[in-house]
């Protein structure tokens, strides 16, 4: 059996290029009588669902703590549209570089520091930040933030998580999708 049922995705991308070419936006001209609200932005689709299947997706975000199914299926939709851009070498990313590591290894934290000071504000590849916890009388947990293009990302945190010294080493690595609440 087929289920129908409606929820609400973003449209601020048509917004975000709706008015480019024109040298005043109408909200401009007329701020008070076309300004725009949240509600502009929100489309309203419909959607058909096998009964078993949205059973099933209930279940799921049940599961996860989401209060609507609107706001599941957005989180979807950017998460795919996310995954998508991952596949983009040139596409603008966020990352972080989770390390474990013994301090004991000095040239390992040397080498570290010297990574994260090459990279730093106005070079295309930027740490924003890095958080370090001494783990206990050895080891340390080092957070690297990073910043710019999905491939340098790609390729900086491939020369941390290989260097000699390293016992656990992950790259998490988002690409945002600009536009949406
Ligand atoms: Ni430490």
């Amino acid at each position: 059996m087929i289920i129908d049922y409606f929820v609400s995705v973003p449209f601020s991308v048509v917004n975000l290029f709706s008015y480019d070419a024109l040298w005043f936006t109408p909200q401009e001209i007329y701020p008070y009588s076309i300004k725009e609200t949240k509600m502009d932005k929100i489309e309203r689709i419909g959607v058909s669902l096998d009964k078993k299947l949205l059973s099933m997706f209930d279940k799921l975000i049940a599961r996860q703590g989401y209060q609507s199914r609107s706001e599941a299926i957005r989180d979807l939709v950017r998460r795919q549209l996310s995954e998508e851009r991952l596949g983009d070498p040139k596409a603008k990313g966020v990352a972080a570089v989770f390390l474990v590591y013994d301090h004991h290894s000095t040239k390992l934290a040397d080498r570290l520091i010297g990574l994260q000071h090459t990279h730093i504000l106005g070079s295309s590849l930027q740490v924003i930040s890095s958080l370090h916890v001494h783990l206990d009388e050895h080891d340390c947990l080092e957070v690297i933030v990073l910043r710019g293009h999905v491939g340098e990302i790609n390729k900086v945190a491939e020369s941390i998580l290989s260097m000699k010294g390293v016992k656990l080493g992950r790259l998490n690595i988002m690409a945002p999708v600009p536009a949406g609440p």
